[in-house]
């Protein structure tokens, strides 16, 4: 199976990312919302960890209707999160000490704020007005076709004062961008110019798969099998909002300006695609090696498939199987959007998913506070804050609790500010912080640096080939292969003991989430051993 563990590997390949939520990282202003001044004065922690590049979700102006994924100037910096100055400062620091950065650039929407909507929403002959999609109703009044926003209800806003409607796949503070028209298009690709020019090492793309829709807007199909009480925005297929061949030309002149900064070199500037697709298509995203398109499609299959060990054998298979030859992989385990892990499948599971994580072939995705083990967190009524969850309550759809702070120490509010936090802290924090973590060799904190320096040492866990090995029940068990290197990791993903694979037996241990041996595999036990 995949791997070309003999060629030379840039370091979006080689690397591991960390992504910060910087509302909730480190607070310096004492405001209760974490700020750039706030993540500079924990580079060090971070690059202790052993990633190799940081990821900041969205830093610019923003009314925070969906915190920061509604961009009102695209040049600029939020000032709850401090100025262009404490960014270049930031950028700098980074740098210093070997950490790539990357922003989050959201192209498919603005704010309503944005003054680019304020101008196309003042008049229908605006010279901006076709910047946004408007459309005027439906034969009988009402919306234009079908969509439904991904947080639910119709995905068209009225606007009375010019008697049409505006196209949002999100907010309606989030109008979609018009990527048809060319001084749009133009507009936007500048700002990727912009923030590479500052020194930026690439960007995360939000919903990227989203940026261009079917011409003419024809309905959505239903979805057959979507029944109440499931997300509404699944009531159809998104087959002509989303997926469109001009967007993955799009994606292709994204990349031609990112490799016009130093493509195959150091200082390559990455691009990764936030996109929610089934293999097959996603695979489409890598584009071709004459047109590539971004560098890593977002792989997010471990957070949409049970947690079972069959079940993912058989996704890394169909998954390695889907990469085309040019395609590097990549993995994610946790994100501001999806449940933490350790909440998902427990505290003890945690340990193996994350070996799991930094042991696949392809490039990880750390999501903050993941290294820390935080798990379920109780977010009152009256502090919630996602408007996802406000829009549709009750179904499991909130965000708050993977967005909840970092916790540093035992001081008030775990040292993350000196006011109250703008979302509650995770009830265990007293106990599960990085400075009591750091003291405890047993802890997640300590597995994940481990984990993190085995992988930064031994070639075949970084860019070796990976081969799966036959295993069944809740054993998970593959090689990572370096020229004469060959590891064996062996996960458990159930809470009963398991046979070892039989090449196991008498091989060097290298590393366990479990303290102590055997000669089986434990119940949530991981295992890497070096076969040869
Ligand atoms: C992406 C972001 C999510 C945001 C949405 C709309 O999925 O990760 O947080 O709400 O896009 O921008």
């Amino acid at each position: 199976m995949g791997g070309h563990s003999d060629k030379q590997h840039p370091w979006w390949e080689r690397g591991v990312v960390y992504q910060i939520y910087p509302r909730s990282f480190q607070d310096s202003s004492g405001d209760g919302v974490g700020d750039l001044a706030g993540i500079e004065s924990r580079l060090d922690y971070i690059a202790s960890l052993g990633v190799d590049a940081i990821w900041l979700s969205p830093i610019f102006p923003s009314p925070m209707a969906d915190f920061g994924y509604d961009v009102a100037d695209y040049r600029g910096i939020e000032p709850l999160f401090g100025t262009l100055e404490d960014f270049d400062r930031l950028l700098a620091a980074a740098h210093e000490r070997g950490l790539k950065l990357l922003l989050d650039f959201v192209p498919n929407h603005s704010s309503d704020r944005h003054p680019w909507f304020v101008e196309s929403r003042s008049s229908r002959d605006n010279p901006k007005r076709d910047w946004y999609i408007w459309r005027d109703p439906a034969p009988d009044g009402g919306p234009p076709n079908n969509w439904i926003s991904d947080f639910g209800g119709s995905a068209w806003e009225w606007d009375e004062a010019t008697g049409q409607y505006y196209l949002h796949a999100f907010l309606p503070q989030q109008p979609d961008l018009n990527w048809r028209n060319p001084q749009l298009k133009a507009a936007m690709l500048d700002v990727l110019r912009f923030w590479l020019d500052r020194g930026v090492d690439g960007f995360r793309i939000d919903v990227l798969w989203h940026i261009v829709k079917a011409e003419g807007l024809p309905d959505n199909p239903l979805n057959p099998e979507w029944h109440p009480g499931m997300n509404e925005r699944d009531r159809v297929l998104q087959a002509n909002s989303t997926d469109q061949p001009e967007a993955h030309a799009i994606a292709a002149e994204m990349r031609a300006i990112a490799d016009s900064y130093g493509a195959m070199s150091e200082r390559e500037r990455v691009l990764i695609g936030e996109i929610f697709l089934p293999f097959d298509r996603l695979a489409r995203w890598y584009g071709t090696p004459e047109r590539p398109e971004v560098h890593l499609p977002f792989n997010f299959s471990l957070i949409e498939n049970p947690w079972d060990a069959r079940t993912i054998a058989g996704l890394i298979a169909d998954y390695e199987a889907s990469l085309p030859e040019w395609g590097w992989p990549n993995w994610v385990l946790g994100s501001h959007d999806a449940a933490r892990i350790a909440a998902r499948v427990g505290e003890a599971q945690a340990r193996v998913a994350m070996m799991m994580l930094l042991t696949l072939r392809g490039t990880p995705t750390l999501y903050q506070g993941d290294e820390l083990g935080i798990g379920q967190v109780e977010i009152p009524a009256d502090k919630v804050q996602d408007p996802r969850e406000k829009r549709q309550p009750g179904i499991g759809l909130g965000r708050d609790p993977s967005r909840t702070p970092m916790a540093w120490d035992s001081s008030p509010n775990a040292g993350f500010s000196r006011a109250e936090p703008w979302l509650p802290l995770h009830g265990d924090w007293p106990g599960r912080n990085v400075a009591m973590e750091e003291q405890d060799a047993g802890s997640m904190l300590n597995l994940t640096r481990a984990l993190l320096r085995l992988r930064r040492q031994e070639p075949a866990l970084a860019v070796g080939d990976y081969a799966p090995v036959a295993g069944d029940g809740t054993l998970l068990a593959y090689e990572r292969r370096a020229g004469d290197s060959r590891l064996l990791v062996a996960l458990n993903l159930g809470d009963a003991a398991v046979a070892l694979p039989e090449l196991a037996h008498g091989a060097e241990r290298l590393l366990s989430t479990l303290p102590g041996e055997a000669n089986e595999l434990r119940g949530n036990e991981g295992l890497i051993v070096r076969l040869a």
